[in-house]
């Protein structure tokens, strides 16, 4: 028989009612806690990442629509605080990070599948724990699976100073590729550098590309990992090397382009979905996630955090920043 064992049968959480704008974000503070089947655990969250794709998902445009109401939120980081019957492989107590949140991250409690579910290294904060999920297994999907990327290469992260970016460009630093990354602010510029990049452009001036390519004798970058397709794809297509690669991985329009360069590049385009991982993709990146953590070069930075009353903000912020310094949370609690 399943026995709860929290003593709290209510919680506080976001709830949105209505698709639209960041005002549908409401803090309901009883909230009955979910409850975990036979293959969930029950995670009491101590931060929840926010991801671009939220609000998408909030605004209602996004392909894949929730059921209302619903609680958003896919990234958090927490203490298991029940398992279902089937669960062997975590117990109460352990520390724990998901981009799996099946309940909804933005709140106290959330459930998600044991399989989903991985012990998050005590090298690392919850807060830097609710930074792994959807950056880093997005960054090492574009990188290393899609893009193939091998030690000795370069790679230009065409926005470098995201949570996203910052994920390639740790990966990629790891793993000796040549690190080229952009951002738009001299702290971003000072915040890729940090974390690995060996040369940094910003992707405000005018003529950035010239200079990017002149830092690559002029030949290119192999890989482009991009974060702004609808803007740069024409001028990624000018920078990278014959015979390479770009992977998109954010877009957010439409652009048009000029496929001769691509015939003169023979250049690869291709587009990025982490929802299309196959299951052993996945096994790949927990792994490297988990080696990565252990030996230190997983290092999320949190640029700013909020609390579950400012979410609002924090989706104004997250779609609309100029000036990214790494991931924005929620911490919702620090007991
Ligand atoms: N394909 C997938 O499966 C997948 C998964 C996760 C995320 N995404 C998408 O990937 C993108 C990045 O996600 P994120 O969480 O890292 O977002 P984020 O933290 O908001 O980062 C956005 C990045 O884009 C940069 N940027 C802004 N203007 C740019 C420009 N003109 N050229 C190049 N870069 C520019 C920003 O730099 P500055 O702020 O310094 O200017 C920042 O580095 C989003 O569009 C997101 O929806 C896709």
């Amino acid at each position: 028989m399943f026995v709860r064992s929290v003593v709290n049968t209510v919680m506080r959480a976001i709830r949105v009612k209505e698709f639209g704008s960041p005002e549908v974000l409401r803090l309901e503070t009883n909230v009955p806690l979910p409850k975990p089947s036979n293959d969930q655990v029950l995670i009491k969250v101590h931060a929840a990442g926010i991801n671009p794709v939220d609000t998408y998902i909030r605004s209602g445009t996004y392909a894949a629509k929730p059921t209302l109401p619903y609680t958003p939120g896919k990234d958090i980081a927490g203490v298991v605080e029940e398992v279902g019957s089937n669960v062997r492989h975590l117990k109460k107590g352990d520390r724990v990070y998901t981009m799996s949140a099946t309940s909804g991250g933005y709140a106290e409690y959330s459930t998600a599948a044991s399989s989903d579910t991985k012990l998050l290294h005590s090298n690392l904060t919850y807060e830097q724990g609710a930074g792994i999920g959807v950056p880093y297994y997005t960054a090492y999907r574009a990188l290393m699976i899609v893009g193939g990327a091998k030690p000795g290469e370069t790679v230009l992260i065409h926005g470098a100073s995201g949570a996203v970016g910052l994920a390639c460009v740790q990966i990629a630093h790891s793993r000796g590729l040549r690190v080229l990354g952009t951002a738009g602010s001299q702290a971003g510029l000072d915040l890729i550098t940090k974390n690995g990049c060996d040369a940094v452009f910003c992707h405000r001036d005018e003529g950035y590309a010239t200079k990017i390519l002149e830092a690559t004798n002029n030949t290119g970058p192999n890989i482009i990992i991009e974060m702004l397709a609808n803007v740069n794809l024409e001028r990624d297509l000018t920078m990278i090397a014959k015979k390479g690669r770009i992977v998109v991985v954010g877009n957010r329009g439409s652009v048009e382009i000029t496929p001769r360069l691509a015939m003169q590049k023979e250049c690869i385009v291709t587009g990025m979905l982490l929802f299309n991982a196959s299951q052993g993709e996945m096994d790949e990146i927990d792994a490297a996630v988990a080696a990565g953590m252990r030996d230190g070069w997983i290092k999320p930075h949190i640029g700013k955090v909020y609390t579950l009353e400012q979410a609002p903000n924090a989706h104004e912020d997250v779609i609309n920043n100029k000036g990214a310094q790494g991931r924005l949370i929620f911490r919702v609690s620090s007991e």
